[in-house]
Formats: structure tokens, sequence, C-alpha cells
């Protein structure tokens, strides 16, 4: 595995012949890996020539300042995995090179992404958007896969590149989970261990056949701080607080 640390040196590579007739499959991440991302870089490896991903705490993406500041960063590990896993190119980009206009410049949607946690996270969108634009005009996949663990992300990714007439195909991937039901994410790192004990319940009371109301308060009892709960057609949203650690999951009712 190759590591890019600067949009200049994945350029030569990117017009390189050797690139010519292959196709690029791309995964953007945050690192701290774990099975949910290795799921999405294994069916980028399965369908495209050559496999790109990109580890890159996104600070636009960030609302609260605390929750950037203990985002996990397991970087050797991460790059053990990948490199087990033979991908292709590692993109570690710096803040400086993606953003030389200091976030100036934004992707806005103006409907989608005030809801769920764009309701309670404001601008997080605006700063997904923004940086996935700016890594796929870097990158220039054919194909980019995203976890419908972050279902509302997705959708606005979905939503952008055919608002931009963008040729790339978003590949979707389905939630990964623990045994016991949580879903996996970097975050969960942060939970104490009585908190992942209770986690798991998370998923099995927003799967139940409550009325929301019930579930909210359930979720309450059994010591969640509840964002939201809500369903849009036939998917359940909910986003919780254990502690400190935010998480969120969406669950096909
Ligand atoms: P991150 O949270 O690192 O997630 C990277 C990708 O992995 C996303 O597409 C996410 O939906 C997917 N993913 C995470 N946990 C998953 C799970 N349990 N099952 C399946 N897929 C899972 O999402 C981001 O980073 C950022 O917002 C990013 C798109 C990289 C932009 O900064």
């Amino acid at each position: 595995m190759k590591i890019i640390r600067s949009i200049k040196d994945w350029k030569n590579i990117r017009v390189n012949n050797s690139m010519r007739n292959k196709t690029i499959g791309f995964v953007p991440t945050m690192g701290a890996l774990h099975k949910g991302h290795i799921e999405l870089v294994n069916k980028s490896l399965k369908q495209n020539d050559i496999t790109v991903v990109s580890i890159f705490v996104n600070p636009t993406q960030f609302n609260n300042k605390e929750d950037l500041q203990s985002y996990p960063v397991t970087i050797k590990s991460d790059i053990e995995i990948l490199t087990e896993m033979n991908v292709n190119y590692l993109f570690l980009p710096k803040y400086k090179d993606l953003y030389p206009d200091d976030f100036k410049y934004k992707i806005i949607e103006t409907d989608f992404s005030k809801m769920l946690c764009g309701r309670f996270r404001p601008g997080h969108f605006d700063g997904v958007l923004t940086v996935v634009m700016k890594l796929f005009n870097i990158i220039k996949p054919d194909r980019a896969y995203f976890g419908e663990k972050d279902y509302q992300q997705l959708e606005l990714i979905r939503g952008m590149v055919r608002s931009f007439f963008m040729d790339i195909k978003i590949v979707s991937v389905p939630t990964v989970r623990d045994k016991d039901g949580l879903a996996l994410s970097s975050r969960n790192l942060r939970l104490s261990a009585i908190q992942r004990q209770l986690a798991p319940r998370f998923p099995e009371i927003l799967k139940s056949d409550l009325p929301i109301k019930h579930i909210k308060s359930k979720l309450a009892r059994e010591g969640f701080k509840v964002e939201y709960v809500e369903q849009i057609g036939n998917r359940r949203f909910a986003a919780v607080y254990l502690g400190k650690v935010r998480l969120i999951d969406n669950v096909k009712i």
C-alpha cells in the first residue's frame, strides 16, 4: 500500500499511464477503523481494479469542539489493517491542503440536511458535503462507498452527486453490527465498560413495535439521553447520548 500525503503526489499517480482503463473505488473515512469500514473497503476491492482509502478527521463537520478533540485516532493500526487488506493507496491529506480557502466555499443542502442529525448539529452536513466534494474532485473515483449506518449522510451524498452531475457511482453498504446488535462506530471506543453494556439496548428498543413516543420514554428510563427518534417512510432514525458519547442508528421497519 502506498501512502499519499499530498494532492500533488496523487495527481501524478492519477495521470500515470498505469491508471488508464482501470476502475478506481474510493472509501472516505475519518479513521479509527473497525469492521464497518472494513466492509466498505472489501466491497471496493471486489468491484474495482484500484482501491483508495482516505483518512481525514474533518474539522468542518464537527459542531462541537470537544467531540473533535476527543475523536479517536488509531493511525498505526489503521495502516496495518489497510496494508493487510491489500488496499492500493491511502490518502492522508492535511487541513491546509484540503481547505486552501479555509472553508469560505461550502456545499450546502437546504432541506434534508436540516432535519434529524442536521437539526442538532448545525453545519455538520455542510462540512461533510464540502469535504466529500473536495475528495471526489481530487481522487476522481468511478465508485465511492458509504455505510447505511449514516443513512442521512448517504442520502445527502447521493443527492449532491445527482444535483451536480458528478460522474461517480455511490455504492451503499448495510450497517455492520457487533454480536449484541450495537452498530459499530469509532465513537464506541469512548464508551465506558458499563455504558458499552447498556448500549445494545438502543438498537433493540429502536426496532421494537412500540410507537415513537414510547421508544423515547423507554430509552430515557434505561439511561439514554434522547436527542431524537423519528420515523420517515419505513425507516426509523435516532440519536442518543450515553454520557458524552453520541450514538446514532437507523433501522428499516
Ligand atoms: P466515518 O465515520 O469514519 O465513516 C466512514 C464510512 O464508514 C461512512 O460511509 C460510514 O457510513 C461508514 N460506516 C461507519 N460505521 C459503519 C457501520 N457500522 N456499518 C457500515 N458502515 C459504517 O462518515 C464519515 O467518516 C465522514 O463523515 C466522511 C464521509 C469520511 C466525511 O468526512
